[in-house]
Formats: structure tokens, sequence, C-alpha cells
């Protein structure tokens, strides 16, 4: 198949890299001259693990490119896939979808034969019949149909999420489109993933319910450890006790700062506009949102209490600021409403982060980067765990301990046993939800 990526941010790249790797025939699109000048010299602009490596092996093997003409992309391709950004609009929660329309338009103009116009795009249902209206309308001859085809990879794991889905999902109308939408996913349906087929708004409505799912089900344990700390329970042994239970599942069962990112914020905000919209409130949904940003906040009274209630000239580590691991994605992030509170409050805070300084750098003003956890823990009052990187997992403790003036520890990812903490020198630690 031959397809055209309109769009290379996080879901168009992965996905662009990932079909070609399918065998299928991909030019990835964009509109910034410095990002595809840089995929064209081999470079991402996103950190994901193994996607240079699988971008380089399918640009070797001639089936993937790169180009910022849309229309010699479009021209010839069996399916164009729309994965450009839909932000928050400002202001008012709606998905912001200049840039899907002004592509479908683009889209439309640009094709010359019959093609299947997708959209992978996170979108409000009834998208994708504005999208063929604006196909249409720039080009009333247009030989095409519309697909859904939503992504569920995430980041950091965004490669194996593309190449092992526990479903994907295909929102399409017609026989035609259907027959092409098959044929690209072959290499997955041949491998019995499943490969579900519904209409247009059901696939739209599938991704919105999907994330605000996860991102309720995160905000409910991060309400019920709030609750443990209060009674004496511990949140992992209860996380681990319901998860057994196969109706609920033990994953996306962590208590954190909060849930973060491009997605989970943006799309629970989307789906409650489009319940306001149609009259219908969407009032888990919105309590979700109001919940997880209440946790950020209990986040900054814990260190609070931890510094005896005075932040003002103590010197605090954030470890981890990035939203997740394994990204160096800062958007959303709990550390933009944390670090910011603790360096208003008086706080001088050294960050460490493996990735997140290239964007994080602008994002929190203020702050002092450090390349390691032992450098930045000389003469400080506390450590903050704040994303549960890899490199942050296997601390020397005691060592740490020893550079602090005041050896503390709150671990808001609870990668670290209180005992063990104390044991090595510590004279506080708390977790969350326990
Ligand atoms: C999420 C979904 O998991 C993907 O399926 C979806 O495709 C993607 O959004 C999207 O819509 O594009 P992602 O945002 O990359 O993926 O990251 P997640 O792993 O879902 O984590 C989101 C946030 O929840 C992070 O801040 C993470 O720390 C937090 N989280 C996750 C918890 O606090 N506890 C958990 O148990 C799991």
């Amino acid at each position: 198949m031959r397809i055209a990526m309109i769009g290379t941010g996080y879901v168009g790249l992965v996905s662009g890299v990932c079909f070609s790797d399918f065998g299928h025939e991909v030019i990835c699109v964009d509109k910034d001259p410095a990002k595809i000048a840089a995929l064209q010299a081999g470079r991402t602009p996103i950190y994901e693990p193994g996607l240079e490596e699988l971008m380089a092996k399918n640009v070797a093997a001639g089936r993937l490119s790169f180009t910022l003409d849309l229309a010699a992309a479009v021209a010839g391709a069996d399916a164009v896939f729309i994965a450009v950004g839909t932000p928050t609009r400002r202001g008012s929660g709606h998905a912001d979808l200049t840039y899907v329309m002004a592509a479908a338009a683009e889209i439309g103009a640009a094709l010359t034969g019959y093609a299947v116009v997708v959209t992978k795009s996170t979108v409000p249902v009834g998208t994708n019949r504005a999208v063929a209206a604006a196909v249409a309308q720039a080009n009333p001859g247009a030989e095409f149909d519309v697909a859904s085809n939503p992504e569920f990879l995430r980041e950091g794991a965004a490669i194996d999420d593309f190449m092992r889905p526990d479903r994907v999902v295909i929102g399409a109308e017609t026989e035609r489109a259907k027959k092409v939408m098959g044929d690209i996913y072959r290499p997955l349906s041949l491998r019995e993933f499943p490969v579900v087929y519904t209409g247009l708004e059901s696939a739209e409505m599938i991704k919105y319910a999907a994330n605000a799912f996860l991102a309720t089900k995160i905000t409910f344990i991060n309400e019920i450890a709030a609750l443990c700390e209060k009674v004496g329970a511990d949140i992992k042994a209860v996380s681990k006790g319901m998860g057994m239970d196969g109706r609920i599942g033990n994953k996306f069962l962590h208590a954190g700062p909060g849930y973060g990112g491009s997605c989970f914020p943006k799309d629970t905000k989307a789906l409650a506009r489009i319940g306001q919209d149609h009259a219908v409130p969407m009032q888990i949904v919105e309590t979700v949102i109001k919940v997880n940003d209440e946790v950020k906040r209990r986040m900054i009274d814990k260190i609070e209490d931890l510094c005896d209630g005075h932040l003002r000239d103590k010197t605090i580590v954030v470890l981890g600021v990035t939203f997740k691991p394994n990204t160096d994605d800062m958007r959303d992030a709990p550390s933009l409403t944390i670090v910011p509170a603790l360096v208003g409050a008086g706080a001088k805070v050294r960050v460490v982060d493996p990735e997140g300084r290239r964007e994080g750098e602008e994002m929190l003003p203020g702050v002092v980067w450090s390349d390691n956890p032992y450098g930045a823990a000389n003469g400080a009052d506390l450590i903050v765990i704040l994303t549960e990187w890899n490199e942050f997992r296997a601390l020397d403790l005691g060592r740490l301990a020893k550079k602090m003036t005041h050896a503390r520890m709150a671990d808001l990812r609870n990668i670290y046993a209180a005992d063990e903490v104390r044991a090595a020198g510590f004279t506080d630690y708390v977790g969350v939800g326990r």
C-alpha cells in the first residue's frame, strides 16, 4: 500500500515508521521545515526508545521518506492519514480542529484517484463527517472515503504498543474503505491482533471513552490513596488486592502525583465539552478533571509538611519532571504545577531528568539543572521523586543521605519502601497513600 502520513508529531511519526516496517511505502509530511530537515538527516525530533533505529532501517530499505510537499505525497496514495495536533482550544476546553480541517482541505485539493482519508488524530464525534465535507468541497469530483482509526499507543512504549496492540479500531462505512484499511493492518490481523470495525461515530467515541476511563481509573486510585494515608492502609497493597479481580485489572492503578501528558488532560476536557454541547453532562469525567488538579496540589502540601511547614530557603532536589519516564515530553506534566509552587514559596530547586531538560528549561524558570542525583543532593534538605525513571529506581540511598543536610524523601511514585530508605540513613520518608 502507498500511504501519506500528514503530521510528524508523536502519533504521526510512530505510525508512519511502523507502517513502513509492515512493508508499506510511506511518505511523512509536515509543514515545519526544521522537522523535515531533521528527519531527512535521520534524527527524530522526539525522544522515543527504538524509533530512530526503526526509522533508519526503513529509510535504508527505500520504504520511508519525509517531505514538505503534501500534494506530491497525496497524489497516488491509497490512504492519507491525518495525524496533526488537536490541542485544547484556548478558554473553552473544546478540541481545536483548525489543523485537522486545514489538512482535509489540502488533501482534497491534492487527490488524484481513489484514496481513503483516515483520521488518526483524536477528534470529537462528528469530525470524520466534517472531514469528508471539507475534502469534497475542496475537490467536488474527488473519489474517496473517510475512515476513523484512533491510535492507542503510549509515549515511551509507542513502538511496542503499535506493533502489538490490544486492538485496532477502524470506523468505516464502505466495503472499499474497509478493504484498504484491512490491507494496511494485515500484518497485524495475520498475527491475530484483533481488528474491530465500527461506524465513524463509534470509532471516534471509543478513543475518548477509553482515555477518559483510564484517567478515571488513575484518579480513583489517587483518591483512595488519600484516604489510605488517613486510615493507615497502604495503597500498594490495596491496588494489588483490587487489581487481582479480573473485572478490575491491575493496570493503571498506580497512585502518584496525578495524570499528565499530551492526551488525558486534553481528551478529558474535550469529552466534558462534547457532553455539555449535547446536554448530557459527563459528570464523572468533570469530577475526574477537578480531582486530578487537587491531587497535584496535595503533593505540594505533602512536600511542605516534610519541610516542617516552611519551604523558604529549603534546598529541594526534584528527580524527574517529564510527565512519565522514557519520554522528553513535558506537556501537562505534574511538575509544571508542583515545581513552580516550590520556587514561588522560596525554595531553591535543583532538577535532574534524563531527557526533560531540552523542553523543561524554558517551562521551569528559576531552577538549577543538574546531571546527576548525587551532585544535586549536596547540602539538600529534601529529595522529591516525581517521575519514575529507571535510573531513579536503584539509587545508592546511603550515598545520597550522607550528602544531604537533612536526609528526607518524598517518593511521589512509591518506588521505594519506607524501611529501606530509613535504613539507608534518611530521617523522613513519605510516599503516596501509605
Ligand atoms: C495515553 C494512553 O495510555 C494511550 O493509550 C493513548 O493512546 C494516549 O494517551 C493518547 O491518547 O495518545 P500516554 O499519555 O502516552 O498514553 O501515557 P500513559 O502511560 O497513559 O500515562 C498518562 C499519565 O498517567 C502519566 O502522567 C502517568 O504517570 C499517569 N499514570 C498512569 C498514573 O499516574 N498511574 C498509572 O497507574 C498509570
